[in-house]
C-alpha cells in the first residue's frame, strides 16, 4: 500500500485498530433532517469525541471551521431525494474536489438488490481507480433505504463482500442480530456499523455496537444515535467507551447516565 494510503487510513482507524466516525451528511437527501437543521451547531460539542467526521462538500465548506483538527470522509454521492428513486445515485463531487478539501476519505452508497443495483457498483468502481490514483480511501455505504427488513445478515455479507471486491477500503454496514460475523468474516476489508433510525433506548445503542465490535467490527459510523438523542455528548462519549476503552454495554450506560446528568 501506498504511504498516502497508509496515512490516510491510519487518521481514521487509530492506533487501537478502532474508529469512531461521525455521519452528519444526511441532508444529501433527506434536507434538513431533524437535529441536523444547522450541522455546524450540532457538531460543536461531538466533533472532539470523534476519529472522523463524515459529511457532503456543502456542510463542510458552509458549516465547519476549516481549522477543525479532525479527519474528513466526504459523501460524494448523491443527486436523489427521499421523496424520489433512492437507488438512482450519481456521484456528484468529484475526486479533485475531495484533494481539494484535503479529506482523509470519501464515502458513497451502494444498493445491491435494487434498481440502482449495476450504476451504483460501476460508480464505486470508476471511484476506487480514481481515488487510488491518489491514495484516498473509499468507504462503501450499504444502503438499504426504506427497507430496513433487509438489515439481515444475508443480505449485508452480500453487499459488503461486494464492496470490498471492488476496492471498497472500508465498508459500512447495519448491524444485525444474528451471523453478525457472517457479514465481518466475509468481508476482507475493515468494517464499521451505522446506526440506522433512533431506538426508543440508549443502551440498545451500546448492545448492539458492543456486540458488533466483540464479532469483529472496527467500529462505528454512526450518527442519528447520537445527534437525534436526548444527550448527544453522553452518547459520544459511552460510544468512545465502548469502542476505545473496552467497556460494556452497563459500563458505557453508566457512563452515559453521569454525563447526562452533569457528573462526569
Ligand atoms: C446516510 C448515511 C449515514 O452516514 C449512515 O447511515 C450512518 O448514519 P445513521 O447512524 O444515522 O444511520 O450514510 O445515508
Amino acid at each position: 500500500m501506498e504511504w498516502g494510503m497508509k496515512n490516510r487510513l491510519s487518521q481514521l482507524i487509530q492506533k487501537d485498530g478502532k474508529a469512531l466516525f461521525l455521519p452528519i451528511d444526511h441532508g444529501y437527501f433527506q434536507g434538513p433532517t431533524h437535529c441536523l437543521e444547522k450541522p455546524g451547531e450540532t457538531i460543536k460539542p461531538l466533533w472532539q469525541y470523534a476519529d472522523a467526521i463524515m459529511l457532503t462538500r456543502g456542510v463542510l465548506r458552509n458549516c465547519i471551521d476549516p481549522a477543525i483538527p479532525k479527519p474528513v470522509i466526504l459523501r460524494v454521492s448523491g443527486a436523489v431525494s427521499v421523496i424520489g428513486d433512492l437507488a438512482n445515485e450519481s456521484i456528484v463531487t468529484s475526486v479533485k474536489e475531495a484533494v481539494r478539501l484535503n479529506t482523509a476519505a470519501v464515502s458513497m452508497s451502494v444498493f445491491v438488490g435494487t434498481s440502482g443495483e449495476n450504476k451504483s457498483l460501476t460508480n464505486l468502481g470508476k471511484l476506487v481507480d480514481e481515488c487510488e490514483d491518489y491514495g484516498i480511501p473509499v468507504m462503501a455505504v450499504t444502503s438499504v433505504g426504506k427497507e430496513l427488513e433487509k438489515r439481515e445478515a444475508r443480505y449485508l455479507a452480500l453487499v459488503a463482500r461486494i464492496s470490498a471486491e471492488i476496492g471498497a477500503r472500508v465498508v459500512k454496514t447495519y448491524y444485525c442480530k444474528d451471523n453478525f460475523d457472517k457479514v465481518v468474516n466475509g468481508c476482507p476489508v475493515p468494517v464499521v456499523i451505522a446506526g440506522g433510525p433512533k431506538t426508543e433506548t440508549q443502551k440498545e445503542v451500546f448492545d448492539f455496537v458492543y456486540d458488533g465490535i466483540q464479532k469483529g467490527a472496527i467500529g462505528v459510523n454512526l450518527g442519528r444515535n447520537v445527534w437525534q438523542t436526548e444527550a448527544p455528548v453522553a452518547a459520544i462519549r459511552a460510544l468512545r467507551a465502548i469502542i476505545h476503552e473496552g467497556c460494556n454495554p452497563k459500563e458505557a450506560n453508566d457512563l452515559y447516565e453521569q454525563v447526562k446528568a452533569g457528573k462526569a
